[in-house]
């Protein structure tokens, strides 16, 4: 009774036994990790049964779990029963402690063991690669850009003067977006700049770029580009600043008496009679702005009037 009971009990557990015997885990699991960006991969499991799909699943354990957790697994939904043998695991390698990483693979209701990374990982050793550097200049302006790397990365530049004893300067950018400007140029001077990066994450930082050197513009040349424009600049004076005098004197002309000079056209038509009535309304107009006055200019006035 007892020996049918267990053999019951084997019956019942025996598919399982199977499957998981059958179904062999992943194997030579490794981690990529360059730029702060990490990746799991593994060797793809060898199918049972022809044309049956097989999937994958990762899961996770830092420091936290393993302390104060219960050595629990954080499964990682997006490398949940996925068909690739990688899985980008930058957004739960989120601290700079030793991590532990596991990936089984399944097959509808079979799953194999979990397959452990050999040893742990943590992302203090990710390859940081030197950054792409590109210098150029805008006349006497030294300008420097940076590769996008993200807000993890500093850039650290250093650029100087060719030339015996030249002090090199330092300069780190933070948003490697837009262009840099290092520095004013000497004419004719070659400068020189190279770049690294830094991540105070893990308070690393990569390899210099290489050293790139420009060479800034002559002043002569910097001259015969310019003279064009040197010599437009010259014309529009010569000839829109005398013409703009002139303007100059024709509004104060109106404004200090206003209506004083009338179209041509208005003279040559009007009769001497109305000519005459319009130059004694200006004459008006003129007095009305005159006795806008201070009392002295005032007093004066009439001193004049009675002593001429
Ligand atoms: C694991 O890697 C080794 C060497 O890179 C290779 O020979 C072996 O076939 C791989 N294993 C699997 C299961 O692909
Ligand atoms: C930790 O695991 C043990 C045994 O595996 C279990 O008895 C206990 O309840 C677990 N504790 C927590 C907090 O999950
Ligand atoms: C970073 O590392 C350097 C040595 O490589 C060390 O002198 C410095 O104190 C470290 N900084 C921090 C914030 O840990
Ligand atoms: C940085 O340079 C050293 C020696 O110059 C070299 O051994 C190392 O591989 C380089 N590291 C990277 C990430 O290029």
């Amino acid at each position: 009774m007892a020996i049918c009971f267990l053999m019951v009990i084997c019956f019942i557990w025996m598919p399982f036994f199977t499957s998981a015997a059958l179904l062999t885990p992943p194997q030579n699991i490794t981690i990529l990790s360059t730029n702060m960006k990490h990746f799991l991969i593994w060797s793809p499991v060898a199918e049972i049964a022809p044309g049956e799909v097989i999937k994958y699943s990762v899961e996770f354990q830092g420091e936290y779990e393993r302390d104060y957790a219960n050595d629990s697994w954080i499964p990682i939904a997006e490398c949940t029963d996925v068909s690739i043998t990688q899985c980008d695991i930058t957004e739960d390698i989120s601290a700079t402690v030793p991590y532990n990483l596991r990936v089984r693979a399944s097959t509808g209701t079979q799953a194999s063991l979990w397959a452990t990374l050999n040893g742990f990982f943590n992302r203090v050793t990710t390859s940081l690669i030197p950054p792409m550097l590109t210098v150029t200049t805008d006349g006497y302006h030294l300008l420097a850009e940076l590769e996008h790397l993200g807000p993890a990365f500093e850039f650290w530049i250093f650029y100087w003067k060719k030339g015996p004893e030249s002090t090199v300067y330092h300069k780190v950018v933070r948003e490697s977006t837009t262009t840099v400007h290092l520095e004013t140029m000497e004419a004719g001077a070659e400068y020189c700049v190279k770049a690294q990066t830094y991540v105070e994450a893990i308070n690393r930082s990569s390899n210099f770029s290489e050293v790139q050197c420009v060479k800034s513009e002559d002043a002569k040349v910097i001259l015969l580009t310019f003279a064009p424009l040197f010599l437009i600049i010259f014309f529009v004076a010569v000839l829109v600043l005398p013409f703009l005098a002139w303007k100059t004197c024709r509004i104060c002309q109106y404004s200090f008496c206003p209506d004083e000079v009338l179209p041509d056209t208005l003279k040559l038509t009007a009769s001497p009679a109305k000519i005459l009535k319009e130059r004694g309304e200006e004459m008006e107009k003129c007095d009305e702005s005159v006795q806008v006055l201070p009392s002295e200019d005032i007093l004066l006035h009439f001193w004049i009037h009675e002593t001429l």
